[in-house]
């Protein structure tokens, strides 16, 4: 056994999922168990194809499970327009080993992970929290191995999605209900800190010379539309890994946190009670803010070491 501490990554790769992806696979600390597949950027077929095209790429050897085809009640809305058609367009992959493709539904894939585990595991959510709802409403037994579930996800402020949503908590904000009310120790890295883990185009003409990895990366970069190739492109999903790597880089909170399943007009939009008007215990730590340059600093290490 080693010393690592066992993840499991649930995702919709997604450009910047992808990113996120490839730190943790590198990372030494960290040991990825198992990745789950969730419908968010593009469909479920191609969010699993992508994840199996980014091991194949990286020759590594994880289990891979599909989950989730639809948000629990909302209609699914891609975001092609971030992430291009195929969710990670920009760079031709070709065909992905599908070895790695488990046959059980990613809800029972994950359950038996983290019931196998000898130490507790840590789930990274970097998609929309419809598999981890699921999860821990019909295995509640899971929680008891969990060390904590941290997501990219919600805002303390505005939306990306919707005015007020935030887009993995507004595509299934009564999943994010599920998972904030489950007593399981959570991690939310929002928004907020999102819109300033940035990488500029110095910073991508550095990563385009790290061999083949900087070409596949620096060409997905030309496609992605999070933020802008010249202004600064947004890696939301690697916070949620730098939280576990790099935790200095955040201000950190205990803080009450909720969401919107009611109203129209701000459906999925997070409630982060900073100021505990609502008089409730906290139920997560929040990230509410982030040194850019200490994010850029560890992002640019990792990232080399992805080879
Ligand atoms: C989140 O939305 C997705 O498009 C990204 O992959 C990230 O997980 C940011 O709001
Ligand atoms: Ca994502």
């Amino acid at each position: 056994m080693n010393n690592k501490r066992k993840i499991i990554i649930d995702t919709d790769p997604g450009i910047d999922d992808a990113i996120a992806i490839a730190i943790a696979l590198f990372s030494e600390e960290l040991d990825v168990k198992l990745i789950s597949t969730v419908v968010g950027n593009v469909s479920l077929d191609l969010v699993t194809e992508n994840t199996l095209k980014l091991l194949t790429f990286f020759g590594k050897n994880v289990p891979v499970a599909k989950g989730s085809k639809e948000p629990l009640f909302q209609k699914f809305e891609d975001a092609t327009n971030v992430h291009g058609v195929s969710g990670m367009d920009g760079y031709d992959f070709g065909e992905p080993n599908r070895s790695n493709l488990l046959e059980e539904h990613s809800v029972n894939a994950m359950r038996r992970t983290i019931l196998e585990s000898e130490t507790p595991i840590t789930i990274v959510a970097i998609g929309p929290l419809t598999n981890i709802a699921l999860l821990l409403k019909m295995y509640p037994e899971v929680k008891n191995n969990i060390d904590e579930i941290v997501f990219m996800g919600g805002s303390l402020t505005r939306g990306n999605k919707t005015v007020m949503g935030e887009f993995n908590i507004a595509s299934d904000p009564e999943a994010a209900k599920i998972v904030f009310s489950s007593g399981v120790n959570l991690v939310m890295a929002g928004l907020d800190v999102g819109l300033k883990a940035l990488v500029y185009p110095e910073d991508s003409q550095i990563i385009k010379t790290f061999g083949k990895t900087g070409d596949m990366m620096y060409s997905l970069f030309q496609k992605y539309r999070g933020g802008s190739f010249k202004t600064g492109l947004k890696m939301y999903d690697s916070c949620a890994i730098a939280y576990l790597l790099c935790p200095e880089m955040y201000e950190l909170t205990d803080t009450f946190i909720d969401v919107e399943t009611q109203s129209n007009l701000t459906l999925g939009c997070t409630i982060v009670d900073l100021k505990g008007y609502l008089k409730k215990a906290p139920n997560a730590k929040v990230c509410t803010d982030i040194s850019p340059k200490i994010f850029k600093e560890w992002f640019m290490k990792s990232i080399k070491k992805c080879i």
